[in-house]
């Protein structure tokens, strides 16, 4: 299907630009911080506004209503939630004084985890919205708009994801040829260091048949790679077209025979959750991509039991040798945790020693921030923040190392580009290579939505650079 047709559901916009309406069109500004998930939630609710009869608009000083959709893992996280409102709370009072409402909601997790606690400290703050009802926004807007003050952050029983309206086509093919799909959310697992659980809920999957017409509907408006996003996205599980019940490997085969999708990711995974049919996945599907995110969080046996991850350093490395046995050119990324209460230097070192054994190609690292609520803040033994800045700094100089490594390791090869943007250069395009680095390719290289082959020629900071193979 031609990425410029026009469909009957785009009634409203002309060739992805807003249609001139009768009355203007209020607007939603809407800031996005924390997950994967949060950036698919926040497409979510802008196609309910949108259906409400908003614009989406990305100058926060023209908008009639801003979301913040808001991220309470660590501390500095939700911290920033409340500096950011102290600043708009001063645009909506300028706003005020020429005659125009500015009205503030804060979605997400710090909404779940905070409520009516966030009116009380911003009163400026109009309503509070947590991520299992964001299809009542429309309602709750029209609430707000009636004078009320709200607080939604019950968990609803109808399902969320059946109230919410899907995007427009338009509005598909203006966010990308790469897109993200939430198919399972909340979790289970309550490690103790992580407010999840608290926030998101518990462990739910959506039905197989919602997600695959969602996957169709974005292969047809041109998405040529899907990530599946769930807390826990191997948890995923549901009954299948075939009456069984299927699992994350299962329902990825289901979601290459989709006419256009090229690429597959999911993410995050738990290690507990890789199945034989999900690593088989990786073995058989050429679309499903060579990058997995596995986080492990620690080396070191006695902290990975403090956190209640419910395996071992060993079992972690032995489940990777059973994938990079399904896949030889798998590149691993993963989450760390330095300075959990108790952790020693011995503890730190394992977790070092852990890393010189896996070599990952990316990861992410994060000094432990105590939560509210989670059973690892009321722990002893708290390390030092000191301690914890010291270790991070080892870790990250080793990772980086590892990065840097992958990257020189490409130079010279012919690899897979998919081409999702021009670049900053006349001429210059920018693609994604099959683990997830950022390449930019000189020269005429196909069209955006392409897979080119291509030439690794150098790396750069975060990227590779290459020419047309
Ligand atoms: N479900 C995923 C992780 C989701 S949270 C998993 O189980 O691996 C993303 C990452 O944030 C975690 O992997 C962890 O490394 C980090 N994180 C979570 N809680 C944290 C805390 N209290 N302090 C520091 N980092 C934390
Ligand atoms: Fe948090 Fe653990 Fe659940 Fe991941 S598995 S979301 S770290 S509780
Ligand atoms: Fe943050 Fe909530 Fe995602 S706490 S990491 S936005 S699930």
């Amino acid at each position: 299907m031609d990425l410029n047709t026009i469909e009957s559901d785009d009634i409203g916009t002309v060739a992805g630009q807003p249609a001139v309406r009768t009355t203007a069109a209020k607007k939603v500004f809407i800031k996005t911080y924390g997950c994967q998930m949060n950036v698919y939630d926040s497409q979510r609710m802008t196609d309910a506004l949108v259906a409400d009869g908003y614009t989406a608009t990305d100058a926060i000083g023209e908008a009639d209503l801003v979301l913040l959709n808001t991220c309470h893992i660590r501390e500095k996280a939700a911290e920033k939630v409340y500096s950011e409102l102290g600043r708009i709370r001063d645009m909506k009072v300028e706003r005020a004084s020429t005659g125009r409402e500015m009205l503030i909601g804060v979605a997400g997790c710090v909404a779940q985890a905070e409520g009516a606690e966030i009116i009380r400290r911003s009163p400026a703050v109009d309503l509070v919205i947590g991520p299992q009802t964001y299809h009542r926004l429309p309602d709750v807007l029209a609430r707000v708009r009636g004078g009320e003050k709200i607080v939604e952050t019950e968990y609803a029983i109808e399902d969320k994801f059946e109230h919410l309206p899907q995007p427009k086509r338009a509005e598909v093919i203006k966010r990308g040829v790469t897109a993200f799909l939430t198919v399972q959310e909340g979790c289970d697992k309550f490690c103790t260091f992580c407010v999840v659980p608290y926030t998101r809920g518990s462990e739910v999957s959506r039905p197989v048949a919602q997600i695959v017409a969602e996957a169709e509907r974005l292969a047809e408006a041109g998405v040529r790679e899907v990530t599946l996003l769930g807390q826990n996205v191997n948890a995923w599980h549901g009954e299948g077209e075939n009456g069984q019940e299927w699992g994350l490997g299962r329902l990825l085969f289901r979601l290459s025979e989709i006419p256009g999708l090229a690429r597959l990711r999911y993410t995050t995974s738990h290690p507990r959750d890789m199945d034989d049919e999900l690593i088989a996945a990786h073995r058989d599907l050429p679309s499903l991509m060579p990058y997995l995110h596995l986080p492990v969080q620690s080396g070191s046996d006695r902290i990975l039991k403090a956190m209640n991850r419910r395996h071992t350093a060993r079992d972690y490395l032995a489940l990777l040798d059973r994938i990079r046995a399904a896949r030889p050119d798998i590149a691993l990324s993963g989450d760390f945790i330095v300075g959990f209460p108790g952790e020693t230097e011995t503890d730190f070192e394992a977790t070092m020693e852990l890393v010189r054994q896996v070599n990952y190609a990316s990861a992410f690292s994060f000094k432990y921030s105590p939560r509210p609520g989670t059973p690892g803040a009321d722990m002893p033994d708290h390390v030092p923040e000191a301690v914890k800045d010291e270790r991070l700094q080892r870790l990250q100089a080793l990772l980086l190392k590892q990065q840097q490594d992958f990257g020189l390791s490409l130079v010279g090869s012919t690899i897979d580009t998919l081409i999702e943007k021009p670049g900053r250069q006349a001429g210059q395009k920018v693609g994604r290579s099959p683990w997830l680095q950022p390449v930019i390719v000189d020269e005429m290289a196909g069209e955006i939505g392409d897979i080119i082959k291509v030439r690794i020629t150098k790396t750069g900071h975060n990227s590779l650079f290459a020419e047309l193979a």
